[in-house]
């Protein structure tokens, strides 16, 4: 059975909507840490965290925090840049997932090109498994891509599923044998296998037999689903608030 990695950024997402420019407010909420937390008493076998360049969501000071409270692993995601590797090297988490970055992208787009990067990512994938920490190269799930990052030595790959996710009928169908020849030649090629974006409580089901999936990272879906579920004993407590004070 895969282990669920949550993605805790869209807590951060919610924070910065409000905080962005009081960080230090004793108000700033939700706190992505205690979201982490939370996911972790509720069965998450890691949490996942993405520190963009931009810095639109999660912070350093939420990175150094996950780091010494996570009690499962973290896995940081993040691009290959100088300043950001160097706070990897620094924090150490459990695992890294490379991703493609771009400043005006809503949220990662595609996987990596590990052929055409592979002499900045080489020494990226490197430094950081030569400090113990896991490396994945998120990759989008075609053969070309598993072989260069199996050439890069990584210790896994994260198969993009959007392009699944975003399918519908016989597309997805052919989806999910793209994601299977990718699985299946990554665990013949040395590398362990991880998958991840846009699945949600449709469409995980269907993918949770490829061959050697270790770990699913699942996000917006999961936020998104707090929300509504959340919402209730949300409103119940404040209406608790007011009612303690009219009596
Ligand atoms: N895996 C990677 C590499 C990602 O970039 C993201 C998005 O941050 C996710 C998983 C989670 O995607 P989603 O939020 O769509 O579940």
């Amino acid at each position: 059975m895969p282990a669920l990695g949550v993605n805790i950024d869209h807590v951060a997402t919610i924070r910065e909507a409000r905080y962005r420019e009081l960080p230090n407010s004793p108000n700033a909420e939700p706190d992505p840490v205690a979201a982490a937390l939370v996911a972790e008493r509720a069965g998450a076998s890691g949490i996942t965290a993405h520190l963009r360049e931009d810095r639109r969501h999660i912070r350093d000071g939420d990175i150094r925090r996950l780091r010494s409270l996570v009690a499962t692993k973290l896995n940081l995601e993040m691009g290959a840049s100088e300043d950001i590797v160097s706070i990897a090297l620094e924090v150490v988490p459990a695992d890294v997932c490379l991703v493609p970055e771009s400043r005006r992208e809503v949220t990662t787009e595609g996987g990596l090109d590990c052929g055409g990067g592979r002499d900045a990512l080489r020494p990226v994938v490197r430094r950081l498994r030569e400090r113990g920490i896991r490396v994945s190269l998120f990759i989008d799930p075609v053969e070309e891509q598993v072989l260069a990052a199996a050439e890069l030595q990584a210790d896994f790959v994260e198969l993009h599923t959007g392009g699944y996710a975003n399918a519908e009928g016989a597309k997805a169908e052919q989806e999910i044998e793209r994601l299977e020849l990718a699985a299946a030649l990554a665990v013949r090629s040395g590398l362990r296998v991880n998958a991840g974006h846009g699945l949600n409580y449709k469409n995980t089901a269907a993918i949770l037999g490829l061959t050697g999936l270790e770990e699913l990272n699942i996000g917006h879906s999961i936020i998104s689903r707090a929300v509504t579920v959340g919402l209730a004993e949300a409103v119940r407590e404040m209406c608790a608030i007011i009612a303690a004070a009219r009596e």
